[in-house]
């Protein structure tokens, strides 16, 4: 059954633990933190401390999204801050191998991020280590942008890569994911749908949730 991780990039951030409330409320699987840097993509949210403060808030387990450069150099600031799952981007490090081991170094998921042009071989070498794919069908750094329908190809043949190879790992999509396409998005065998401006642009946060859960547990 798939799951949803609502992406707080899309919040009030004047009001995030009460928006966090909403969506815990309307079932929400995961919540979904993007971090940027300014840097690896052309926007700033935030880090660390936030997120440590935000710990307090919730149950929810933390999907931290790192659109950061050389994201090696904070490991252990977003471990210790409370992330449960921590995805880095293969175009922002040389040192792809050894940062999934020091992610999983920490007792937490590991995960990879590919941009919207990477290529699945990136994988090559890697995949057995990790515990969460992640295809950017947008490219990265804000929400409300519209999905690239030419990564549907991408979702399955990263779909029968994991089958083929028999592994345990979740297939997260991230950007322009909507009640409109969830459907067909989990159809394809998508485990994880993250969604930001979907979910925090509506009228009813919480309903928008559980309206999300309704589609994808079909
Ligand atoms: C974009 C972020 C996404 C973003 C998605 O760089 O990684 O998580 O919040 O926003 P929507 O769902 O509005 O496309
Ligand atoms: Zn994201």
């Amino acid at each position: 059954m798939a799951k949803i991780a609502p992406s707080l990039l899309s919040a009030d951030f004047a009001n995030l633990s009460e928006e966090i409330k909403k969506i815990e409320k309307g079932g929400a699987d995961y919540l979904h933190l993007d971090v940027m840097d300014g840097i690896f993509v052309s926007n700033i949210t935030f880090g660390p401390p936030v997120i440590k403060s935000l710990r307090k808030v919730t149950d929810m387990p933390f999907d931290v999204h790192l659109m950061i450069d050389k994201p090696e150099r904070f490991i252990k600031n977003f471990a210790e801050a409370g992330a449960d799952i921590l995805t880095i981007h293969p175009e922002a490090t040389i040192h792809l191998h050894k940062t999934i081991q020091e992610i999983k170094s920490f007792g937490i998921k590991a995960g990879v991020s590919l941009n919207p042009s990477t290529d699945l071989s990136v994988l090559n070498y890697i995949i057995e280590d990790l515990d969460l794919i992640l295809i950017m069908t947008v490219n990265p750094g804000f929400g409300g942008q519209g999905f690239i329908e030419t990564m549907m190809d991408k979702i399955k043949d990263l779909r029968n890569l994991i089958d083929q190879k028999g592994l345990d790992i979740i297939l997260e999509v991230d950007g322009g994911v909507k009640l409109s396409n969830a459907k067909k998005l989990t159809d394809l065998g998508v485990d994880l749908l993250v969604a930001g401006s979907e979910v925090f642009g509506a009228e009813d946060i919480e309903q928008r949730t559980r309206e999300f859960k309704l589609i994808i547990d079909k």
